[in-house]
């Protein structure tokens, strides 16, 4: 039985949105797990990839662009950000360049907070930690993910950020990027070799999800710590609905799904059957076409 989705005006709406097909691991997830919404996936590729993008830059840009979700969806729709490198600079990074002005309020959720709050629930005998990141460079210069493992308490002695340039890029298969498998064998050099053994990679980048088979093969002992579930679960509640426990046998129904881009619709739609594989023939609107 394949899914079935209809606008259902009952249903609240959600933005769901990242620089590509990174937030559709997100999407999957959802939709696997019959969270009953209407959704609005917006992949801005013409912006793709924020992680090389400066902060402040990158930051209007994400003003201007969530100022027209609200003008075409309302002001309070939740815009998920299923992006870690959008949650640094947008929630968690200080809003300095901003003062005069002050932080749009948008109604974001942000897809570091439930990662990082995800770790400090195992409960854990062996302390301290050495705990790995893999996510975009601007993450991981950024510093955001140890300030907030320190808030939330997570005991960690040991901490390698591994910046991943061209990674997000390789997976969509863009031209002219090196191979998946010859940027994962640079980058995961360093996690190969640590001084004491991980305890826990986090796969910091949505994008990164849809290649944990080949990141495990390189680090097979090494637990990877994913970030759709614990997203969807938090997008569930924001919307006061239950997250079961267990995926549920067959996805049954959903509300409506559109996907758009800010770039060319062209391009991202052969993308569609491989990264959301329950809805393959989904066709891909542009987003700035005022449709
Ligand atoms: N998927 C995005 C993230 O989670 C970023 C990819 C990019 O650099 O555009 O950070």
């Amino acid at each position: 039985m394949s899914l079935q989705t209809t606008y259902n005006p009952a249903l609240p709406t959600c933005i769901l949105m990242d620089s590509g097909v990174g937030g559709l691991s997100v999407l999957n997830t959802l939709l696997a797990f019959n969270i009953p919404l209407n959704y609005h996936y917006v992949a801005d590729t013409a912006f793709m990839p924020y992680g090389s993008k400066p902060v402040d830059l990158l930051r209007s840009h994400l003003v201007d662009l969530f100022s027209q979700f609200q003008a075409r969806w309302g002001e309070n729709t939740f815009i998920a950000l299923c992006c870690n490198t959008a949650s640094v600079v947008m929630v968690h990074l200080p809003w300095v360049p901003w003062e005069e002005q002050p932080k749009p309020n948008f109604p974001l959720l942000d897809i570091i907070t439930p990662t990082v709050e995800s770790i400090a629930q195992v409960q854990t005998t062996k302390k301290p930690l050495t705990l790995g990141v893999l996510a975009t460079e601007l993450t991981i210069q950024s510093g955001v993910y140890q300030q907030l493992l320190q808030q939330n308490k997570v005991d960690f002695a040991n901490f390698y950020g591994i910046p991943c340039p061209q990674l997000a890029a390789s997976i969509e298969g863009q031209p002219n990027v090196p191979s998946t498998e010859t940027l994962l064998t640079q980058f995961l050099a360093p996690l190969q070799q640590t001084e004491s053994p991980l305890d826990a990679v986090i796969l910091g980048c949505t994008h990164y999800q849809f290649v944990a088979e080949s990141i495990q093969k390189k680090l097979p002992s090494v637990p990877l710590i994913s970030q759709s579930a614990v997203m969807a679960e938090k997008i569930a509640s924001a919307f006061n609905l239950p997250f079961a426990k267990e995926l549920p046998v067959e996805p049954m129904q959903s509300g409506s799904v559109t996907v758009w881009t800010t770039g060319s619709p062209e391009a991202f739609q052969p993308l569609i059957p491989q990264f959301l594989p329950l809805l393959p023939t989904t066709i891909v609107q542009p987003f700035y076409s005022g449709s």
